[in-house]
């Protein structure tokens, strides 16, 4: 990594958050989610705090803290791995020895062995699925321990396992005369440990959103109906795919009595949705796609399915941020992509393809908050200190957590997703970020 170009994107004409005008961002000094798409979302009490930083990296300069970051990386060589999903902003990415999507790079570690430090440049869960894959003696570290995931953080264990007993309540503990169980839950990898582990525990199964059709289809073959947490969008995108009506596809609120349900509205259920969302996805919205179809007729509009269900109907594709990469990266003619998903992604793939046109649905889009909280400074903070051989910020998940969650994980490798979408194949970063 020599020649690395640390020109920040331009900022979107206007942004969500008239913070989000100046980048990169400040350094997040107050609790919460900060400034961006989920800014109204509120952090659970549960949700990790980041201590202050030291003074010596929230005031350095940016071509200070990159080059401080580069000495540390030099230093320590192989026994560090630097991991940057799609969503993170360039000056971090500039420094990841692997680009990709969470599932991904939770197993990127993998193909390091050497490394007894893996650096997650993403958010707390994926930070916790990557310790949960890691080898005996790695640990893994998120640079800012406040960089949550909005949606994930909309279910917790407590609700969840309130939620399984009024449904056991309802449809009984019985399987049927297939054998199959009453209910199967199925949690999106954007989830906490606990949750992974629970469906572990009670022959569920996790799921990407590049195979969540799959699993569903594994969880079908298994089970009467479905649990679906915490995004309600992908659930019922995938629903829908397969044949699922809405009627059949009630919602479960948490606090509330049986989720704001009767047993007559749970009677026909298949697929019961967690109340669950993503701020940056659900801003795309029909008119965008309407308004880039005028505007550039013939353009090819791909939304990732966390995007609500008129969205991703009226969009011409689906998928994952690995899938969205890969229809840009694969197409031979110049295309004029709209694009649907996190802003940095999406300058990212504009500034690497200039043979295409692409562009964010959304003008006034915001980055991912949370991942964004990801700045230089903390990165620098946690490379500097394993110099010194000090291990900050690591990310653990206890033992009894990791081996149920695993248990989760095994069987969505077992139920054979497309090849694409839970390969273990990561990106290596190119040298020069524009
Ligand atoms: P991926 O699993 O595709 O990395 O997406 C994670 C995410 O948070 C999307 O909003
Ligand atoms: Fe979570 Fe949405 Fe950010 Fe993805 S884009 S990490 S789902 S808040």
């Amino acid at each position: 990594m020599t020649s690395v170009n640390l020109t920040i994107a331009a900022a979107p004409e206007s942004a969500c958050d008239p913070d989000l005008a100046t980048a990169p961002w400040d350094f997040d000094q107050v609790p919460g989610y900060g400034p961006g798409a989920s800014a109204n979302d509120v952090a659970p009490p549960s949700a990790p705090r980041q201590g202050t930083l030291p003074a010596e990296y929230r005031e350095a300069p940016e071509d200070e803290l990159h080059a401080r970051i580069e000495a540390a990386r030099a230093e320590l060589g192989s026994r560090v791995v630097v991991l940057g999903h799609y969503y993170q902003r360039d000056e971090i990415v500039a420094h990841a020895d692997f680009l990709g999507d969470s599932f991904q790079l939770a197993n990127a570690a993998q193909t390091v062995p050497d490394a007894e430090a893996i650096v997650f440049c993403g958010v707390h869960f994926m930070a916790e699925t990557a310790d949960i894959l890691a080898k005996p003696g790695q640990s893994v570290i998120l640079p800012n321990l406040a960089a949550g995931c909005s949606m994930a953080d909309m279910a917790d264990i407590d609700s969840v396992e309130e939620a399984w007993a009024s449904l056991m309540d309802v449809y009984g503990t019985e399987p049927d005369a297939d054998g199959r169980q009453p209910v199967i839950p199925v949690t999106y990898m954007n989830s906490a440990a606990d949750l992974k582990a629970f469906c572990g525990r009670n022959g569920g199964i996790v799921c990407t959103s590049s195979n969540a059709e799959t699993v569903l289809k594994w969880a079908f073959e298994r089970g009467q109906r479905v649990l679906f947490f915490p995004d309600q969008h992908l659930g019922r995108n995938t629903a829908k795919a397969l044949g699922i009506t809405e009627e059949q596809m009630p919602m479960w609120s948490p606090f509330q009595r049986m989720g704001g349900n009767t047993p007559e509205t749970l009677a026909d259920a298949r697929v019961i949705l967690w109340h669950g969302f993503c701020s940056v996805h659900k801003r795309f919205t029909v008119d965008q796609i309407a308004k880039a179809r005028a505007d550039y007729p013939g353009v090819r509009v791909i939304v990732h399915p966390e995007c609500p269900a008129p969205v991703v109907d009226a969009a011409d594709e689906a998928g994952s941020t690995a899938y969205i990469r890969r229809a840009v990266t694969t197409a031979t003619e110049p295309t004029v992509f709209a694009i649907g998903t996190e802003i940095n992604m999406v300058n990212r793939l504009a500034n690497e393809h200039p043979q295409h046109t692409i562009f964010c649905l959304d003008p006034t889009v915001c980055p991912c908050s949370t991942m964004y909280r990801i700045h230089p400074g903390y990165l620098a903070w946690v490379l500097e200190s394993l110099v010194k051989g000090e291990v900050v910020n690591q990310v653990t998940v206890p033992d009894d957590v990791a081996a149920d969650a695993k248990v989760a994980l095994e069987r969505m490798l077992a139920a054979k997703p497309p090849a694409a979408s839970t390969s273990p194949v990561v990106e290596p970063v190119a040298t020069t970020v524009a």
